[in-house]
């Protein structure tokens, strides 16, 4: 890791992934059988490595429970020459989560949040945050330090970006006054929407979403005075709504899908090396998002699959689309 400031700080979760691949999901009642992996997860972690390989100077910043899997970890980060900065907490353990993943490369996933509940606002300098460009964070670790680290970027000047990701029942609606991106998927846009007693749209699903006009979501996005609002859409690229107009970004087509796992996280986090080598520009950092994302679901596992910035840009010269 250079000794120069970091472009982007990623705050959140850091998980032992314990991958199951079986050919279908189980049906309720039912048990299969499956090849278990075990490896590197947890939606912070997977953006910091995605932002990192994509070419930013980036931090995570995280907390795990003691244990080998700690030094596993760091090892990832140093040998990708990222930034790493995990509080260990006594008495917690690293976080879990159990994957599911058919044989279409589509996931299903439980966490256990472990030791990533108690990452404390003490834990992220606040120095880090005040020298950064980018501060992006999610809602798998802490919500009271996921909620100061937008308050003190945006104090800052920075950048903040939310991948409001797990969605939970106890996110608070006023964080998005802290935040100028916001990258929700699908389910997490439609729960948005239910959640604001004011839009009146407590039915608002992914189906009703994906055939609104694009002008009728635009103004949906607009209501929720963010600057910037993209939504991921998995195969259908992602929309994005912008405070003088919207676009549409397709997705790359026939890319051989191996596991979407962490394909979300590798957007987020190749947008936010975009927005960086891009100036903030935020349909270049979108294309550069996408680009990662695409690569991603190619490979097994959620941080092994990140690719590199080589990768990226030899698949961007190939002129696949
Ligand atoms: O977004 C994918 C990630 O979600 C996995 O790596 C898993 O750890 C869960 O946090």
């Amino acid at each position: 890791m250079s000794s120069l400031s970091p472009q982007v700080v990623v705050v959140g979760s850091v998980m032992q992934d314990m991958t199951f691949k079986c050919t279908e999901f189980p049906a309720r009642g039912e048990t299969v059988v499956g090849r278990l992996a075990v490896g590197q997860g947890g939606k912070g972690s997977n953006q910091a490595i995605a932002c990192g390989r994509a070419g930013a100077r980036t931090v995570f910043v995280g907390a795990m429970g003691p244990g080998d899997f700690v030094q596993q970890v760091q090892s990832v980060y140093s040998k990708a020459g990222i930034g790493c900065r995990l509080a260990v907490k006594r008495g917690a353990s690293t976080g879990t989560a159990v994957i599911l993943i058919n044989h279409e490369g589509q996931n299903e996933i439980v966490i256990e949040p472990g030791a990533n509940a108690r990452l404390a606002p003490a834990d992220v300098p606040r120095k880090l945050l005040e020298q950064s460009r980018v501060a992006l964070v999610q809602l798998e670790a802490n919500l009271t330090t996921t909620a100061h680290v937008l308050r003190t970027a945006r104090r800052a000047g920075v950048t903040t970006m939310l991948n409001p990701a797990p969605m939970r029942v106890d996110f608070d609606a006023g964080l998005l006054q802290h935040v100028d991106i916001l990258v929700p998927n699908e389910t997490e846009f439609a729960a948005l929407v239910r959640g604001r007693p004011g839009f009146r749209l407590p039915q608002f699903s992914e189906p009703e979403l994906h055939a609104m006009p694009a002008n009728q979501l635009h103004a949906l996005c607009r209501r929720f005075e963010v600057p910037t609002v993209i939504i991921t859409l998995g195969r259908r690229g992602c929309f994005i709504s912008l405070a003088d107009g919207h676009h549409r970004l397709p997705a790359y087509g026939g890319m051989k899908v191996v596991d979407t796992t962490g394909a979300g996280d590798a957007f987020c986090g190749g947008f936010a090396a975009g927005l960086v080598e891009h100036r903030g520009d935020i349909l270049s950092a979108a294309r550069l998002g996408t680009a990662v994302a695409a690569l991603s679901i190619t490979k097994p596992g959620a941080a092994a699959s990140m690719p590199t910035r080589a990768a990226v840009q030899r698949f961007l010269r190939s002129g696949k689309v």
